[in-house]
Protein backbone atom coordinates (compact mmCIF):
# COMPACT_ATOMS: atom_id res chain seq x y z
CA UNK A 1 0.00 0.00 0.00
CA UNK A 2 1.67 3.23 -1.16
CA UNK A 3 2.31 5.93 1.81
CA UNK A 4 -0.97 7.02 2.34
CA UNK A 5 -0.41 11.10 2.74
CA UNK A 6 2.67 12.01 0.38
CA UNK A 7 3.35 15.62 -0.98
CA UNK A 8 2.60 16.34 -4.73
CA UNK A 9 4.74 19.41 -5.71
CA UNK A 10 3.20 21.65 -8.74
CA UNK A 11 4.74 24.16 -11.11
CA UNK A 12 2.70 26.69 -12.46
CA UNK A 13 3.46 27.88 -16.49
CA UNK A 14 1.07 30.69 -16.37
CA UNK A 15 -0.89 32.53 -13.25
CA UNK A 16 -3.48 34.64 -15.41
CA UNK A 17 -7.40 33.46 -15.88
CA UNK A 18 -6.90 29.98 -15.64
CA UNK A 19 -3.56 29.60 -13.60
CA UNK A 20 -5.64 31.71 -10.42
CA UNK A 21 -8.79 29.97 -11.18
CA UNK A 22 -7.56 26.69 -10.30
CA UNK A 23 -4.89 28.05 -7.83
CA UNK A 24 -7.53 29.77 -5.56
CA UNK A 25 -9.41 26.15 -5.31
CA UNK A 26 -6.20 24.56 -4.36
CA UNK A 27 -5.65 26.69 -1.68
CA UNK A 28 -9.29 27.16 -0.45
CA UNK A 29 -10.67 23.36 -0.42
CA UNK A 30 -7.02 22.10 0.38
CA UNK A 31 -8.05 20.01 2.97
CA UNK A 32 -11.05 18.29 1.26
CA UNK A 33 -8.74 17.80 -1.78
CA UNK A 34 -6.08 16.25 0.61
CA UNK A 35 -8.61 13.71 1.67
CA UNK A 36 -9.89 12.81 -1.60
CA UNK A 37 -6.89 12.72 -3.26
CA UNK A 38 -4.67 10.94 -0.39
CA UNK A 39 -1.90 13.69 -0.71
CA UNK A 40 -1.23 17.16 -0.04
CA UNK A 41 -0.47 19.59 -2.89
CA UNK A 42 1.99 21.85 -2.98
CA UNK A 43 2.73 24.86 -5.59
CA UNK A 44 6.93 25.34 -5.26
CA UNK A 45 7.51 27.55 -8.56
CA UNK A 46 5.27 29.94 -10.96
CA UNK A 47 6.60 31.11 -13.83
CA UNK A 48 4.78 34.72 -15.32
CA UNK A 49 6.12 37.37 -17.63
CA UNK A 50 5.45 40.40 -15.20
CA UNK A 51 5.85 38.78 -11.29
CA UNK A 52 5.00 42.57 -9.89
CA UNK A 53 1.32 42.35 -11.36
CA UNK A 54 -1.58 41.63 -8.89
CA UNK A 55 -3.37 38.69 -9.34
CA UNK A 56 -6.27 37.38 -7.44
CA UNK A 57 -4.53 34.76 -5.47
CA UNK A 58 -2.73 35.03 -1.97
CA UNK A 59 1.27 33.24 -3.38
CA UNK A 60 4.01 33.82 -1.68
CA UNK A 61 6.13 36.42 -3.86
CA UNK A 62 8.85 34.54 -3.97
CA UNK A 63 7.37 31.75 -5.65
CA UNK A 64 7.22 34.27 -9.10
CA UNK A 65 9.90 33.71 -11.84
CA UNK A 66 10.44 35.02 -15.62
CA UNK A 67 12.28 31.76 -16.24
CA UNK A 68 9.51 28.85 -17.00
CA UNK A 69 12.28 26.65 -17.77
CA UNK A 70 13.25 26.80 -14.24
CA UNK A 71 9.91 25.57 -13.88
CA UNK A 72 10.16 22.56 -15.65
CA UNK A 73 13.47 21.47 -14.36
CA UNK A 74 12.88 22.03 -10.95
CA UNK A 75 13.75 18.42 -9.58
CA UNK A 76 11.06 19.34 -6.87
CA UNK A 77 8.31 19.64 -9.55
CA UNK A 78 6.37 16.76 -9.96
CA UNK A 79 3.47 18.00 -11.93
CA UNK A 80 3.83 20.75 -14.48
CA UNK A 81 0.53 22.97 -14.80
CA UNK A 82 0.67 25.18 -18.40
CA UNK A 83 -1.82 27.41 -18.15
CA UNK A 84 0.38 29.91 -20.53
CA UNK A 85 -1.04 29.46 -23.97
CA UNK A 86 0.79 29.33 -27.26
CA UNK A 87 1.96 27.38 -29.28
CA UNK A 88 5.93 28.05 -28.44
CA UNK A 89 7.70 27.88 -25.83
CA UNK A 90 4.53 25.88 -24.14
CA UNK A 91 5.41 23.03 -26.73
CA UNK A 92 9.18 22.84 -26.19
CA UNK A 93 8.75 23.63 -22.05
CA UNK A 94 6.31 20.45 -22.12
CA UNK A 95 8.45 18.21 -23.69
CA UNK A 96 11.30 19.24 -21.20
CA UNK A 97 9.07 18.55 -18.64
CA UNK A 98 7.68 14.91 -19.68
CA UNK A 99 11.54 14.17 -20.57
CA UNK A 100 12.40 13.82 -17.02
CA UNK A 101 9.46 11.88 -16.05
CA UNK A 102 7.21 14.77 -14.73
CA UNK A 103 3.43 14.96 -15.25
CA UNK A 104 1.56 17.30 -17.61
CA UNK A 105 -1.20 19.03 -16.93
CA UNK A 106 -2.70 21.51 -19.52
CA UNK A 107 -5.04 23.95 -20.53
CA UNK A 108 -4.05 24.90 -24.02
CA UNK A 109 -6.20 23.70 -26.69
CA UNK A 110 -4.17 24.71 -29.61
CA UNK A 111 -1.06 22.73 -28.32
CA UNK A 112 -2.93 20.15 -27.94
CA UNK A 113 -4.55 20.22 -31.38
CA UNK A 114 -1.42 21.14 -33.49
CA UNK A 115 0.93 18.87 -31.67
CA UNK A 116 -0.70 16.67 -28.83
CA UNK A 117 -0.09 13.86 -30.69
CA UNK A 118 3.59 14.34 -29.96
CA UNK A 119 3.63 15.36 -26.64
CA UNK A 120 1.05 12.32 -25.88
CA UNK A 121 3.91 10.33 -27.77
CA UNK A 122 6.58 11.28 -25.49
CA UNK A 123 4.64 10.26 -22.42
CA UNK A 124 3.86 7.38 -23.50
CA UNK A 125 7.46 6.69 -24.16
CA UNK A 126 8.70 7.66 -21.13
CA UNK A 127 5.51 6.60 -19.07
CA UNK A 128 4.13 9.64 -17.32
CA UNK A 129 1.04 11.50 -17.74
CA UNK A 130 -0.27 14.66 -19.95
CA UNK A 131 -3.93 15.49 -18.75
CA UNK A 132 -5.89 18.10 -20.58
CA UNK A 133 -9.69 18.44 -19.75
CA UNK A 134 -9.44 22.26 -19.30
CA UNK A 135 -8.51 22.39 -23.12
CA UNK A 136 -12.47 21.57 -23.96
CA UNK A 137 -15.14 23.15 -22.66
CA UNK A 138 -13.72 24.85 -19.68
CA UNK A 139 -15.66 23.54 -16.43
CA UNK A 140 -17.50 20.36 -18.62
CA UNK A 141 -15.45 17.65 -17.76
CA UNK A 142 -16.32 16.33 -20.93
CA UNK A 143 -12.74 14.58 -22.06
CA UNK A 144 -12.60 12.51 -18.70
CA UNK A 145 -16.13 11.27 -19.48
CA UNK A 146 -15.13 10.07 -22.86
CA UNK A 147 -11.94 8.73 -21.97
CA UNK A 148 -12.92 6.60 -19.00
CA UNK A 149 -17.00 6.60 -18.37
CA UNK A 150 -17.54 6.22 -22.08
CA UNK A 151 -14.17 4.06 -22.78
CA UNK A 152 -16.18 0.93 -23.77
CA UNK A 153 -18.38 2.54 -26.21
CA UNK A 154 -18.41 2.73 -29.60
CA UNK A 155 -19.18 6.48 -30.48
CA UNK A 156 -21.34 7.74 -33.34
CA UNK A 157 -21.34 10.78 -33.44
CA UNK A 158 -20.34 14.73 -31.32
CA UNK A 159 -22.00 17.59 -32.02
CA UNK A 160 -21.36 20.61 -29.99
CA UNK A 161 -21.61 24.40 -29.11
CA UNK A 162 -18.21 24.41 -27.65
CA UNK A 163 -17.00 28.46 -27.91
CA UNK A 164 -18.83 30.59 -26.11
CA UNK A 165 -18.01 33.82 -27.57
CA UNK A 166 -19.61 33.14 -30.80
CA UNK A 167 -22.61 31.26 -28.97
CA UNK A 168 -23.08 34.44 -27.17
CA UNK A 169 -22.71 36.94 -30.21
CA UNK A 170 -25.22 34.53 -31.79
CA UNK A 171 -27.55 34.58 -28.82
CA UNK A 172 -27.43 38.46 -28.59
CA UNK A 173 -28.38 39.01 -32.69
CA UNK A 174 -31.39 36.91 -31.93
CA UNK A 175 -32.97 37.46 -28.68
CA UNK A 176 -32.05 41.31 -28.74
CA UNK A 177 -31.95 41.63 -32.51
CA UNK A 178 -28.20 42.90 -32.21
CA UNK A 179 -25.81 43.26 -35.31
CA UNK A 180 -22.33 40.96 -35.50
CA UNK A 181 -20.77 44.00 -34.66
CA UNK A 182 -22.81 44.97 -31.72
CA UNK A 183 -22.65 41.71 -30.69
CA UNK A 184 -19.08 41.21 -30.76
CA UNK A 185 -18.45 45.04 -29.02
CA UNK A 186 -20.24 43.84 -26.34
CA UNK A 187 -18.79 40.34 -25.68
CA UNK A 188 -15.79 42.05 -25.67
CA UNK A 189 -17.09 44.69 -23.11
CA UNK A 190 -17.61 41.70 -21.23
CA UNK A 191 -14.84 39.73 -21.31
CA UNK A 192 -16.43 36.88 -23.40
CA UNK A 193 -14.32 37.90 -26.81
CA UNK A 194 -10.26 38.71 -26.97
CA UNK A 195 -9.31 42.07 -28.59
CA UNK A 196 -8.42 40.24 -31.80
CA UNK A 197 -11.36 37.82 -31.61
CA UNK A 198 -9.98 35.77 -35.25
CA UNK A 199 -9.94 32.52 -33.01
CA UNK A 200 -12.91 32.64 -31.96
CA UNK A 201 -15.29 34.25 -35.04
CA UNK A 202 -13.41 32.47 -37.92
CA UNK A 203 -14.33 28.73 -35.77
CA UNK A 204 -10.57 28.21 -35.47
CA UNK A 205 -11.60 27.63 -31.84
CA UNK A 206 -13.96 25.38 -32.38
CA UNK A 207 -11.78 23.04 -34.88
CA UNK A 208 -9.08 22.55 -32.18
CA UNK A 209 -11.78 21.88 -29.65
CA UNK A 210 -13.27 18.89 -31.92
CA UNK A 211 -9.97 17.67 -33.23
CA UNK A 212 -9.18 16.77 -29.75
CA UNK A 213 -12.69 15.34 -29.08
CA UNK A 214 -12.85 13.15 -32.21
CA UNK A 215 -9.17 11.71 -31.79
CA UNK A 216 -10.38 10.76 -28.11
CA UNK A 217 -13.89 9.49 -29.32
CA UNK A 218 -12.63 7.67 -32.22
CA UNK A 219 -9.55 6.84 -31.76
CA UNK A 220 -7.71 8.84 -35.13
CA UNK A 221 -5.28 11.77 -35.16
CA UNK A 222 -7.04 14.73 -37.02
CA UNK A 223 -4.84 17.18 -38.36
CA UNK A 224 -6.95 20.31 -37.91
CA UNK A 225 -5.92 21.67 -41.38
CA UNK A 226 -8.08 18.73 -42.26
CA UNK A 227 -11.22 20.37 -40.38
CA UNK A 228 -13.43 21.70 -42.95
CA UNK A 229 -14.39 25.15 -41.22
CA UNK A 230 -16.34 28.21 -41.52
CA UNK A 231 -16.91 31.07 -39.48
CA UNK A 232 -19.97 33.43 -38.12
CA UNK A 233 -18.98 37.13 -39.82
CA UNK A 234 -21.02 36.26 -43.09
CA UNK A 235 -24.12 35.69 -40.28
CA UNK A 236 -26.03 38.72 -40.39
CA UNK A 237 -29.37 39.50 -38.72
CA UNK A 238 -31.90 38.66 -41.60
CA UNK A 239 -30.33 35.09 -41.49
CA UNK A 240 -31.37 34.53 -37.80
CA UNK A 241 -34.64 36.20 -38.46
CA UNK A 242 -35.10 34.01 -41.37
CA UNK A 243 -34.35 31.04 -39.04
CA UNK A 244 -36.52 31.70 -36.55
CA UNK A 245 -39.66 31.86 -38.77
CA UNK A 246 -38.65 28.40 -40.18
CA UNK A 247 -38.42 27.18 -36.53
CA UNK A 248 -34.54 27.20 -36.02
CA UNK A 249 -31.48 28.93 -33.99
CA UNK A 250 -28.61 29.41 -35.55
CA UNK A 251 -25.82 28.01 -33.99
CA UNK A 252 -22.09 27.34 -34.27
CA UNK A 253 -21.73 23.79 -34.25
CA UNK A 254 -18.64 21.33 -34.40
CA UNK A 255 -19.47 17.83 -35.93
CA UNK A 256 -17.65 14.66 -35.74
CA UNK A 257 -19.58 11.88 -37.05
CA UNK A 258 -18.23 8.15 -37.86
CA UNK A 259 -19.55 5.78 -40.51
CA UNK A 260 -17.45 2.56 -40.81
CA UNK A 261 -14.32 4.25 -40.70
CA UNK A 262 -15.13 7.44 -42.32
CA UNK A 263 -15.02 10.33 -40.54
CA UNK A 264 -17.14 13.54 -41.05
CA UNK A 265 -15.65 16.75 -39.33
CA UNK A 266 -16.57 20.56 -39.85
CA UNK A 267 -17.05 23.68 -38.03
CA UNK A 268 -20.13 25.68 -39.29
CA UNK A 269 -22.94 28.06 -38.60
CA UNK A 270 -25.60 25.65 -38.32
CA UNK A 271 -29.68 25.95 -38.37
CA UNK A 272 -30.56 23.57 -35.66
CA UNK A 273 -34.55 23.05 -35.20
CA UNK A 274 -35.73 24.67 -31.93
CA UNK A 275 -36.69 21.45 -30.60
CA UNK A 276 -33.44 20.26 -30.24
CA UNK A 277 -31.42 20.25 -27.48
CA UNK A 278 -28.80 22.26 -28.60
CA UNK A 279 -30.85 25.28 -29.59
CA UNK A 280 -31.73 26.23 -26.13
CA UNK A 281 -27.99 26.54 -25.16
CA UNK A 282 -27.84 30.60 -25.28
CA UNK A 283 -25.28 33.09 -23.88
CA UNK A 284 -21.51 32.08 -23.33
CA UNK A 285 -22.66 28.54 -22.57
CA UNK A 286 -21.68 25.34 -24.07
CA UNK A 287 -22.76 21.71 -24.38
CA UNK A 288 -22.04 19.00 -26.05
CA UNK A 289 -23.81 16.05 -27.34
CA UNK A 290 -22.52 12.94 -27.76
CA UNK A 291 -24.50 9.60 -29.68
CA UNK A 292 -23.31 6.05 -28.68
CA UNK A 293 -24.52 2.92 -29.70
CA UNK A 294 -25.45 1.52 -26.22
CA UNK A 295 -25.89 4.60 -24.12
CA UNK A 296 -27.68 6.62 -26.69
CA UNK A 297 -28.09 10.48 -26.53
CA UNK A 298 -26.18 12.10 -23.98
CA UNK A 299 -25.75 15.81 -23.72
CA UNK A 300 -22.82 17.73 -21.24
CA UNK A 301 -23.90 21.40 -20.69
CA UNK A 302 -22.10 24.06 -18.77
CA UNK A 303 -19.85 27.00 -18.57
CA UNK A 304 -16.98 26.77 -21.41
CA UNK A 305 -14.86 29.36 -19.97
CA UNK A 306 -13.85 31.64 -17.25
CA UNK A 307 -11.11 31.26 -14.79
CA UNK A 308 -13.23 28.88 -11.47
CA UNK A 309 -14.65 26.27 -13.98
CA UNK A 310 -11.88 25.88 -16.42
CA UNK A 311 -9.57 26.03 -12.67
CA UNK A 312 -11.54 22.78 -11.41
CA UNK A 313 -11.09 21.14 -14.60
CA UNK A 314 -7.28 21.85 -13.90
CA UNK A 315 -7.37 20.71 -10.43
CA UNK A 316 -9.21 17.47 -11.49
CA UNK A 317 -6.19 16.82 -14.06
CA UNK A 318 -3.93 17.89 -10.51
CA UNK A 319 -5.39 15.31 -8.76
CA UNK A 320 -5.71 12.62 -11.19
CA UNK A 321 -2.20 12.96 -12.27
CA UNK A 322 -1.28 12.77 -8.52
CA UNK A 323 -3.66 9.93 -7.89
CA UNK A 324 -1.47 8.13 -10.30
CA UNK A 325 1.41 9.34 -8.76
CA UNK A 326 1.55 8.26 -5.17
CA UNK A 327 -0.06 4.76 -6.01
CA UNK A 328 2.48 4.45 -9.01
CA UNK A 329 0.38 4.08 -11.93
CA UNK A 330 1.21 6.59 -14.28
CA UNK A 331 0.80 6.14 -18.08
CA UNK A 332 -2.49 4.35 -17.06
CA UNK A 333 -4.68 6.07 -19.53
CA UNK A 334 -2.38 6.56 -22.88
CA UNK A 335 -3.17 8.23 -26.14
CA UNK A 336 -5.65 5.88 -27.90
CA UNK A 337 -5.25 6.90 -31.39
CA UNK A 338 -4.37 3.89 -33.83
CA UNK A 339 -5.04 4.80 -37.14
CA UNK A 340 -4.66 7.29 -39.98
CA UNK A 341 -8.56 8.86 -40.61
CA UNK A 342 -10.20 8.43 -43.74
CA UNK A 343 -11.78 11.80 -43.80
CA UNK A 344 -14.92 12.23 -46.06
CA UNK A 345 -14.34 15.30 -48.56
CA UNK A 346 -16.73 18.30 -48.07
CA UNK A 347 -18.15 17.66 -51.00
CA UNK A 348 -19.25 14.21 -50.60
CA UNK A 349 -20.95 15.12 -47.35
CA UNK A 350 -25.15 14.96 -47.40
CA UNK A 351 -26.59 17.60 -45.63
CA UNK A 352 -29.84 19.77 -45.71
CA UNK A 353 -29.46 23.64 -46.66
CA UNK A 354 -30.87 26.46 -46.11
CA UNK A 355 -30.87 29.02 -49.30
CA UNK A 356 -31.82 32.56 -49.60
CA UNK A 357 -32.08 34.75 -52.92
CA UNK A 358 -33.40 38.01 -53.87
CA UNK A 359 -34.92 37.52 -57.46
CA UNK A 360 -36.63 39.26 -60.24
CA UNK A 361 -40.49 39.23 -59.10
CA UNK A 362 -42.10 37.89 -62.54
CA UNK A 363 -43.83 34.80 -63.29
CA UNK A 364 -42.02 31.76 -64.22
CA UNK A 365 -38.93 32.89 -61.62
CA UNK A 366 -39.43 29.90 -58.90
CA UNK A 367 -39.94 27.44 -61.47
CA UNK A 368 -35.91 28.16 -63.66
CA UNK A 369 -34.50 27.91 -60.39
CA UNK A 370 -36.68 25.14 -59.29
CA UNK A 371 -35.84 23.43 -62.69
CA UNK A 372 -31.98 24.01 -61.96
CA UNK A 373 -32.00 22.63 -58.36
CA UNK A 374 -33.87 19.24 -60.34
CA UNK A 375 -31.09 18.75 -62.86
CA UNK A 376 -28.50 18.58 -59.99
CA UNK A 377 -30.64 16.16 -58.33
CA UNK A 378 -31.03 18.32 -55.10
CA UNK A 379 -34.71 17.98 -54.13
CA UNK A 380 -36.43 20.84 -52.41
CA UNK A 381 -38.35 20.32 -48.69
CA UNK A 382 -40.06 23.61 -48.81
CA UNK A 383 -39.86 27.32 -50.27
CA UNK A 384 -41.18 30.16 -48.88
CA UNK A 385 -41.71 33.23 -51.30
CA UNK A 386 -41.47 36.55 -48.89
CA UNK A 387 -43.75 39.79 -50.13
CA UNK A 388 -41.80 41.56 -52.79
CA UNK A 389 -40.56 44.79 -52.04
CA UNK A 390 -40.84 47.18 -55.43
CA UNK A 391 -39.33 44.79 -58.59
CA UNK A 392 -37.49 41.80 -55.87
CA UNK A 393 -38.57 39.32 -54.30
CA UNK A 394 -36.83 37.38 -51.75
CA UNK A 395 -37.06 33.27 -51.55
CA UNK A 396 -35.91 31.15 -48.76
CA UNK A 397 -35.36 27.45 -49.79
CA UNK A 398 -35.00 24.10 -47.87
CA UNK A 399 -33.64 21.47 -49.28
CA UNK A 400 -33.75 17.70 -48.45
CA UNK A 401 -30.44 15.89 -47.67
CA UNK A 402 -28.03 16.54 -50.61
CA UNK A 403 -24.56 16.41 -51.06
CA UNK A 404 -22.75 19.41 -50.85
CA UNK A 405 -20.92 19.31 -54.23
CA UNK A 406 -24.75 19.21 -55.51
CA UNK A 407 -25.56 22.00 -53.84
CA UNK A 408 -22.64 24.05 -54.95
CA UNK A 409 -23.34 23.26 -59.15
CA UNK A 410 -27.21 24.26 -58.45
CA UNK A 411 -25.76 27.97 -56.98
CA UNK A 412 -23.21 28.16 -59.30
CA UNK A 413 -26.15 27.87 -61.94
CA UNK A 414 -28.38 29.34 -60.76
CA UNK A 415 -26.27 32.88 -60.12
CA UNK A 416 -25.98 32.80 -63.67
CA UNK A 417 -29.78 33.11 -63.92
CA UNK A 418 -30.44 36.54 -65.52
CA UNK A 419 -33.33 36.76 -62.92
CA UNK A 420 -31.26 36.15 -60.15
CA UNK A 421 -30.03 39.20 -58.18
CA UNK A 422 -28.42 37.60 -55.44
CA UNK A 423 -27.48 34.85 -53.40
CA UNK A 424 -26.89 34.62 -49.70
CA UNK A 425 -24.24 31.57 -48.83
CA UNK A 426 -26.10 28.35 -47.89
CA UNK A 427 -26.44 27.16 -44.60
CA UNK A 428 -26.07 23.72 -42.79
CA UNK A 429 -28.99 22.42 -41.62
CA UNK A 430 -28.88 20.29 -38.67
CA UNK A 431 -31.46 17.44 -38.54
CA UNK A 432 -32.59 16.24 -35.25
N1 LIG B 1 -9.59 31.82 -20.14
C1 LIG B 1 -10.38 30.76 -20.24
O1 LIG B 1 -11.55 30.80 -19.85
C2 LIG B 1 -9.84 29.47 -20.81
C3 LIG B 1 -10.71 28.37 -20.91
C4 LIG B 1 -10.20 27.15 -21.39
C5 LIG B 1 -8.88 27.07 -21.79
N2 LIG B 1 -8.08 28.17 -21.72
C6 LIG B 1 -6.67 28.04 -22.11
O2 LIG B 1 -5.87 28.18 -20.94
C7 LIG B 1 -4.62 28.78 -21.28
C8 LIG B 1 -4.40 30.01 -20.42
O3 LIG B 1 -5.45 30.93 -20.66
P1 LIG B 1 -5.69 32.20 -19.72
O4 LIG B 1 -6.99 32.76 -20.13
O5 LIG B 1 -5.46 31.84 -18.29
O6 LIG B 1 -4.52 33.16 -20.22
P2 LIG B 1 -3.99 34.49 -19.50
O7 LIG B 1 -4.97 35.02 -18.54
O8 LIG B 1 -3.50 35.38 -20.58
O9 LIG B 1 -2.72 33.96 -18.66
C9 LIG B 1 -1.53 33.55 -19.26
C10 LIG B 1 -0.46 33.48 -18.18
O10 LIG B 1 0.73 32.98 -18.74
C11 LIG B 1 1.81 33.86 -18.47
N3 LIG B 1 2.72 33.79 -19.61
C12 LIG B 1 2.38 33.92 -20.92
N4 LIG B 1 3.48 33.77 -21.69
C13 LIG B 1 4.52 33.56 -20.84
C14 LIG B 1 5.90 33.33 -21.03
N5 LIG B 1 6.46 33.30 -22.24
N6 LIG B 1 6.67 33.14 -19.92
C15 LIG B 1 6.13 33.17 -18.69
N7 LIG B 1 4.81 33.36 -18.45
C16 LIG B 1 4.02 33.55 -19.52
C17 LIG B 1 1.18 35.22 -18.24
O11 LIG B 1 2.02 36.01 -17.41
P3 LIG B 1 1.56 37.51 -16.95
O12 LIG B 1 0.35 37.30 -16.07
O13 LIG B 1 2.69 38.07 -16.20
O14 LIG B 1 1.21 38.23 -18.21
C18 LIG B 1 -0.12 34.82 -17.55
O15 LIG B 1 0.06 34.66 -16.17
C19 LIG B 1 -4.69 29.05 -22.79
O16 LIG B 1 -4.09 27.99 -23.47
C20 LIG B 1 -6.18 29.08 -23.08
O17 LIG B 1 -6.49 28.73 -24.40
C21 LIG B 1 -8.54 29.36 -21.23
Amino acid sequence: MPEDKSVVRLGFLGMGVVGCGAANILLKNAAMIEHRARCRFEIVKVAVRNPKKQRPVKLPPELYTTDPYSVVTDPRVDIVVEVMGGLEPAFDLLVTALKQGKSVVTANKELLAKRGSELLDIAKEVGTDVYFEASVAGGIPIISALKQSLAGETIHRIVGIVNGTTNYILTRMSRDGMSFEQALREAQEKGFAEADPTDDVDGHDATYKIAILAAIAFGFRIKVDAIYREGIRNIDISDIRYADELGYAIKLLAIAKQEDGVIEIRVHPTLVPKTHPLAAVSDQFNAILIEGENVGRLMFYGQGAGGPPTGNSVVSDIIDAARNIVFGSKARIVCTCRVNPKIKPIPEIESRFCLRMDVVDKPGVLARIASVFGSNQVSIASVIQKESQGETAHIVWLTHKTPYAALQKSLNEIKQLDVVLSVRPPLWVESD
